[in-house]
């Protein structure tokens, strides 16, 4: 199963530079298995030719809104699509948009669009995006529904540094948005979820510090696949060595105590607890203030205990908040991951062993998932966006029995 299989996006591109960015979009849908009809307006056809999208999604480019045997595509394309997405969307569409023109095959197809959700992804010089007609405009099509994406801040195309937003956000975070507007509604659609990921860090001096290998990949997974889900996720996310997610919204934090601060403040509200982070345990006692030199002899390593995060925010955690762990053995997996479930009243924990292909820094994980009814799921050596999604299958069941 590829997951975009069995989807059809409409993807609308106009006449803006990114426009080559579209390809790219338009290629990574069809490998990820979405069916894709590409609409080009006329001045997009000045920027990229209809040949590279056709030959990019093995279909058909349709860019004609009167032509002989096509009367009737502004109304069959867009009943026939799963979700109809405009990248690039310039300023001069927005606004044809926003005022109902039917002028050509794209904006004649979005008055057509009926309930199918819509995405549009503005690209335009800063100092246009920033215009107040523009503003009013984008203002209009969100009323009307239509998602619309913020631009990324950046150097575009003109190669000025722009110093405000205007730039086409990546084809990867415009993929992000399709796959969340093709997700079903689901029991997570609009519930608050709080993900910790990756390591995090104790110093020992201004220079050095006390770490562990965790890489951060098992949280952003589940960041990523509850924000799909419709979740508002909130990631409080230590030194990760994997890229910040498309949506979530990202709390940093260094040390094990900056982390029970943000996952505290994050818990306001929240429904859903996910600590798959591996903060440290110990910290060293003292941080020097300057960086400790060589010497004679080797320094000593007094430690200290840090905050048991799950423990010490439990007060923060509203009534019915659904809280799972994480348990990384390297011995008597169950028994030890089921103590750590009792002794942090969790409703699940997510137990692995340390080993190849599972655990810290790996693509995949093999895990056992323990419920506080005694339920023990033993998974298969998968993915960790796979992984994920099982995680987040017993977290909606967890939620709606509640
Ligand atoms: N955890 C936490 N605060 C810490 C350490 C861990 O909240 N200071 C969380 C982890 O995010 C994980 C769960 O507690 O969800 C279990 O973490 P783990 O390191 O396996 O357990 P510990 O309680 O630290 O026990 P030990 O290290 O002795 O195995």
């Amino acid at each position: 199963m590829r997951p975009f299989d069995g989807h059809r996006v409409l993807l609308g591109v106009t006449g803006g530079i990114a426009a080559y960015k579209s390809a790219a979009l338009a290629r990574d849908l069809t490998v990820a298995g979405a069916e894709v009809d590409v609409v080009l307006t006329r001045s997009a056809r000045e920027f990229v030719g209809a040949i590279t999208f056709e030959a990019l999604t093995s279909r058909p480019v349709h860019d004609q809104l009167i032509a002989t045997g096509h009367a009737l595509d502004h109304i069959r394309l867009p009943r026939a699509a799963h979700v109809i997405v405009v990248a690039p969307a310039t300023a001069d569409f927005i606004a044809r948009a926003a005022a109902g023109r039917a002028d050509d095959l794209l904006t004649a197809s979005l008055l057509a669009a009926g309930d199918v959700p819509v995405l549009v992804v503005p690209s335009m010089n800063d100092r246009m995006w920033a215009h107040p007609q523009v503003r009013a405009n984008v203002q209009r099509l969100r009323e009307i529904g239509y998602h619309v994406l913020e631009p990324d801040t950046g150097a575009l195309a003109s190669r000025e540094e722009g110093s405000g937003p205007g730039r086409m956000p990546e084809p990867s975070a415009i993929r992000a948005h399709i796959a969340r507007l093709l997700e079903p509604a689901s029991v997570l659609t609009g519930k608050r979820v709080v993900v910790s990921a990756g390591p995090t860090r104790e110093a020992l001096d201004p220079v050095r510090f006390l770490s562990n290998h965790s890489s951060g990949k098992m949280g952003v997974a589940l960041a990523s696949a509850a924000w799909r889900r419709g979740a508002d996720v909130t990631l409080v996310a230590g030194p990760l060595a994997v890229e910040f997610p498309t949506g979530p919204r990202v709390m940093h934090v260094e040390t094990t105590q900056d982390m029970a601060d943000a996952v505290r403040q994050a818990l306001a509200g929240a429904d859903v607890l996910i600590m798959a982070a591996a903060p440290a345990d110990f910290r060293p006692d003292q941080v020097a203030a300057q960086k400790i030199k060589k010497g004679d002899a080797a320094p000593p390593l007094a430690m200290a205990f840090t905050t048991d995060i799950l423990q010490a925010t439990r007060d923060a955690r509203r009534p019915g908040c659904v809280v799972v762990g994480f348990a990384l053995e390297t011995e008597q997996v169950e028994a030890h991951a089921r103590a750590k479930l009792e002794k942090k009243e969790l409703d699940l924990i997510v137990a692995n062993r340390a080993e190849e292909g599972a655990g810290f820094g790996f693509d995949t994980n093999r895990v056992t998932i323990l419920g506080r009814d005694g339920s023990i799921t033993e998974l298969p050596l998968q993915s960790k966006v796979d992984v994920a999604d099982a995680i987040l299958d017993r977290v909606a069941g967890i939620l709606d029995g509640r």
